[in-house]
């Protein structure tokens, strides 16, 4: 992505990690490795859900109706850009070229973590340019490790910043990502975790808060914890698609950091497979985006099959969005064709209907199901 160094950020814990790498560089990292490298969970979990196919579908495909309703708003297909970027200079254009987009096909879309413009003032534009799109459902995005104090004196996300965050982007829904095996993979990582339930219960006072995980999943307890903290929904991104863990593998063995570049290695795989992570956590009665290793629309309709409002992609979109907002929307257009036609194979006219669509579970996920 050739994204330049930022114009002095003021090097301190928060703007800068040990190495002198400015967080505004880490996100643009993160887009790097992801577009350079293979850093998909190797086990493709979404394969194992295989709808069943209605010889005799009795609707017309041109009938076929994607709107759903998530967080009271309408979508024109169930579908989310999950947060990805923000907080570096090329980030301003792929934040706009996916909101131009996500606004053009009617889908939800986040940014991703604030953190650095609520924080350290850095790259606000690089988020803002989403709100001066008519996106239908967007969600701003901090971090739990951000949430705590880090070390004493440490600047930490309260209510006020998360408003912040929240403004900047005119979001509807504060996104509050679980990135724990990523901090973990990080030489620079975040360790302390300890308080993040009882702040997120601070913030799901104040706004309507999504817990999100980014690439582990989110297990049916974690999720009781949260709904009790009362926030209004999950994105479960399992495993099975971006493994953050593989992504700071490389981060960390560009620096020489072999403990941290190993971590990755062995944790490539850890977490909660994505459809399993649906399963567990549908059940509690908010909506649900399932996420992690969504490449298709096909995948689309296996998710709503398990019971998910909607699903999410972030890097089955990145790519189109690093080359142009035409790109971009022709992906997700794509996305929702693929998703029309599942439902017109299972006989399912509505989102409702294909949430009854069955299905058959194989392979390792089947496995996880039966847990
Ligand atoms: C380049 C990149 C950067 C990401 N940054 C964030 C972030 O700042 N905040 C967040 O909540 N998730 C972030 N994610 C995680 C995604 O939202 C998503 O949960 C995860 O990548 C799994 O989805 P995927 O397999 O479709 O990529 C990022 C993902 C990618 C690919």
């Amino acid at each position: 992505m050739g994204a330049g160094p930022a114009p002095n950020p003021p090097p301190d814990r928060n703007g800068t990690d040990p190495s002198g790498l400015d967080l505004s560089h880490r996100k643009a990292e993160h887009v790097k490795v992801v577009l350079g490298k293979d850093v998909d969970g190797r086990y493709r979990y979404w394969n194992d859900i295989r709808l069943v196919h209605n010889a005799l579908p009795e609707v017309d495909f041109a009938d076929i109706d994607t709107t759903v309703t998530l967080f009271g708003k309408t979508l024109k297909a169930p579908l989310v850009i999950t947060g990805m970027t923000g907080g570096f200079p090329d980030a301003a254009k792929i934040n706009d070229n996916l909101a131009r987009a996500a606004a053009e096909v009617g889908i939800a879309m986040g940014v991703g973590s604030e953190r650095a413009a609520i924080l350290k003032g850095q790259y606000p534009e690089s988020y803002s340019t989403v709100a001066r799109h008519p996106v239908p459902l967007t969600f701003a995005n901090i971090g739990a490790p951000q949430i705590i104090a880090q070390s004493p004196g440490d600047p930490v996300v309260g209510v006020e910043e998360a408003r912040g965050a929240m403004k900047l982007i005119g979001a509807d829904v504060l996104a509050v990502h679980l990135n724990f095996l990523q901090e973990m993979v990080q030489p620079e990582g975040d360790r302390h975790a300890k308080g993040c339930l009882d702040r997120i219960g601070d913030l799901a006072k104040a706004f309507p808060v999504l817990a999100k995980e980014t690439g582990a999943g989110i297990s049916q307890s974690v999720a009781q914890r949260l709904l009790a903290k009362g926030v209004r929904g999950f994105d479960v991104s399992g495993t099975g698609g971006t493994s953050f863990a593989a992504v700071e593998h490389y981060r960390a063995l560009e620096r020489g950091a072999t403990r941290e570049a190993r971590v990755g290695e062995v944790y490539w795989d850890w977490g909660i497979p994505s459809p399993a992570s649906v399963r567990e956590t549908v059940p509690l009665g908010l909506p649900v985006i399932a996420s992690g290793g969504i490449r298709s629309g096909l995948d689309v309709a296996r998710a709503l099959a398990l019971g998910a409002t909607a699903a999410g992609t972030a890097a089955g979109i990145l790519r189109a969005a690093s080359v142009s907002y035409e790109a971009t929307k022709a992906e997700l257009e794509q996305f929702v064709y693929e998703l029309r036609v599942a439902m017109f194979l299972c006989g399912a006219r509505t989102v409702p209907e294909m949430h009854r669509a069955p299905y058959v579970v194989t392979g390792e996920t089947r496995a996880w199901l039966g847990r």
